[in-house]
């Protein structure tokens, strides 16, 4: 059996590197009307020919014009251009001496290479937005932002090409992006890109690349699983019983079997060869009833493991430490405080509550436990609102990724709870717009032995009074001694849709949930 097994893998190797052996051809996600990374990085362009052979690449258009020539070696050449400036179009053509053919890609622009990955909630099409029909009746006005799209393949190994392409490299159309639900093309990142270029009015490619109901796992590498304490294994992934009006949409891909690393090896590994500026993530639902405590080492070694593989795979070109924005899980069942939604929010920060932290350098996070969504058609797993969460996860890209100063892309985070006679008083980082304040958000550990763990250890305490820059929040009936840890909006759906209590001066950006410390004069 494993003999057969063995050998049937030889035999498919061996046929693959044979009949593509002699033909001139980029990797499958070169194409025309792609974008490739702009200066100052420099952008990676490879495929395959015929081993020995010499490939000389060259590009022209509206600037430049460079030659690049390279080897081929075991069947594969690769070569790394000049850096050029944000614009096009451009025509790229790879000749092969031996074979005296040529390949030329037209309509190549040079831009922003952003990559999107994660689960359902990334995959969810434009077509189910909210307001579909003016997004997509809106595509054909931005030809600049260009879309590409992996097909979904697993694999055992960690592949050198893409096994499939759903959207090869195109210029948006009400077609394309409107697919049927939850293949293409993502809302998320649709959005996040058109966005962006409505900021940077230069082009910006988009590579969707993600899978409804994965684990972490699945996309990451041994190595960092290990460093984690995991070992390769299977996954099963199990949610909670499902709101029965949404059943067929939830149970879309959601109870399978997921052994680690497939989709790393299938769906990022071929990738790594593309120089890109940055990856947008929205993943973690898949995580909340499997190896949930382990998140807060996953998540961050997935993102440090992609980074540096990105960096080696583009020899360099990639930053070692690129920009990683990713969505704080929204909502999903009304009145159940423990499958685990809030422990994945927390260690989606590497419990920091917060991002970029000491942990998660370079990163930002849109949160979105304000946009719950009980009608949702797909069920309230996947909310709508898909684009709040793309204009939070923009303001966090220009702030981070694109270093503009005056943007504001984090709401409120307490910076001490202090509790002093008849209340505790929490003070945030930044002005605050208190709005609905007469709930019990807020909630006091009340432990003589300093245990939160216990569930019967939190009491509910209203706001009683909000400043600037400050809440304060009623004493829970319990001695002062015993009073040890405060937590915010620490369920799985604490409020109502743009009703959460706390947000920025402009009213845009909620407070995610925390737990803290109470500190005491
Ligand atoms: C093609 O280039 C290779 C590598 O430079 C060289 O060895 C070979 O002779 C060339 N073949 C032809 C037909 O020009
Ligand atoms: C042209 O190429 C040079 C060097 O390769 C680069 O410095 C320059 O920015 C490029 N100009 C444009 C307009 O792309
Ligand atoms: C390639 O083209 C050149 C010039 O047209 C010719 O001399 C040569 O024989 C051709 N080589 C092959 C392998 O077809
Ligand atoms: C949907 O469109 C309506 C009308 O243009 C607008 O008021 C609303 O804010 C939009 N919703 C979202 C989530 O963008
Ligand atoms: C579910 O998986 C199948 C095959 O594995 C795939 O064809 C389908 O598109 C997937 N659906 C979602 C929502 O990911
Ligand atoms: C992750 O969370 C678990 C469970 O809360 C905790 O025991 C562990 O110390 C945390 N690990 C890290 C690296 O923060
Ligand atoms: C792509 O990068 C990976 C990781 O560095 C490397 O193993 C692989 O050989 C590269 N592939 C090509 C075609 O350069
Ligand atoms: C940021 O805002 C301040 C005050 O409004 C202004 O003085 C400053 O020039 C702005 N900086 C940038 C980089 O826009
Ligand atoms: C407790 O804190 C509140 C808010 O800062 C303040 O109004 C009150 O005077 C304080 N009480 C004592 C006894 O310090």
């Amino acid at each position: 059996m494993l003999i057969s097994l063995i050998f049937s893998f030889v035999l498919s190797a061996f046929s693959i590197v044979f009949s593509t052996a002699e033909v001139l051809r980029f990797s499958s996600y070169y194409g025309d009307h792609m974008v490739l990374q702009k200066a100052p990085a420099k952008a990676v362009v490879w495929g395959f020919g015929q081993t020995g052979a010499k490939v000389v690449v060259s590009l022209s258009g509206p600037h430049n014009v460079s030659t690049h020539s390279a080897p081929v070696i075991n069947g594969i050449w690769r070569t790394t251009l000049d850096p050029v400036e944000a614009g096009g179009p451009y025509m790229l053509t790879a000749s092969q001496n031996t074979t005296n053919s040529s390949i030329t890609l037209k309509d190549v622009l040079f831009g922003d290479i952003w990559l999107c990955g994660g689960q359902s909630n990334m995959a969810f099409t434009v077509s189910q937005l909210i307001n579909a029909s003016e997004e997509l009746a809106m595509a054909s006005k931005f030809p600049d932002v260009r879309i590409f799209q992996a097909a979904l393949e697993k694999s055992e190994e960690e592949l050198i090409d893409l096994a499939g392409v759903e959207v090869p490299w195109s210029r948006p159309t009400a077609e394309l992006l409107g697919g049927k639900d939850f293949t293409h093309f993502s809302a998320v990142c649709w959005l996040f890109g058109r966005y962006l270029y409505e900021t940077l009015k230069y082009p910006v490619g988009l590579v969707e690349t993600c899978w409804g109901g994965t684990p972490v796992e699945a996309w990451s590498t041994p190595r960092s699983l290990h460093k984690c304490g995991l070992k390769s294994s299977m996954t099963s992934v199990r949610y909670r019983p499902p709101p029965a009006q949404s059943q067929s949409y939830y149970l879309m891909n959601i109870s399978s079997t997921w052994r680690s690393s497939v989709l790393w090896n299938a769906m990022i590994h071929p990738l790594l060869n593309m120089t890109i500026t940055g990856a947008i993530w929205y993943q973690g639902e898949a995580n909340t009833g499997y190896n949930r405590d382990e998140y807060n080492c996953t998540f961050p070694a997935m993102i440090d493991d992609w980074r540096m593989a990105f960096h080696e795979g583009s020899d360099g070109q990639t930053a070692l430490d690129f920009p990683f924005g990713f969505v704080q899980l929204s909502t999903d069942h009304e009145n159940d405080p423990l499958d685990g939604f809030r422990e994945i929010r927390w260690h989606q920060t590497a419990d920091y509550g917060f991002a970029p932290n000491e942990r998660m350098k370079n990163t930002f996070m849109a949160v979105a436990i304000d946009v719950p969504d009980i009608k949702s058609p797909w069920g309230s797993i996947h909310p709508e609102d898909k684009e709040d969460v793309a204009y939070r996860l923009v303001l966090g890209a220009r702030a981070v990724a694109y270093g503009e100063k005056n943007v504001s892309f984090q709401g409120p985070f307490p910076t001490q709870a202090m509790l002093n006679q008849s209340f505790i008083s929490i003070v945030f980082n930044q002005d605050i717009n208190a709005i609905f304040f007469n709930d019990y958000f807020f909630e006091i550990c009340c432990s003589k032995d300093n245990i939160c763990g216990s569930e019967k250890n939190w009491l509910p305490v209203p706001i009683i009074k909000h400043g600037l820059n400050y809440v304060i929040v009623s004493k829970p009936p319990c001695a002062a001694a015993s009073i040890t840890a405060v937590r915010y909006l620490w369920t799985d759906w604490p409020c109502q849709f743009k009703a959460c209590p706390i947000y920025n001066s402009n009213g845009l950006l909620p407070a995610p949930p925390f737990i803290m410390a109470i500190t005491k004069p």
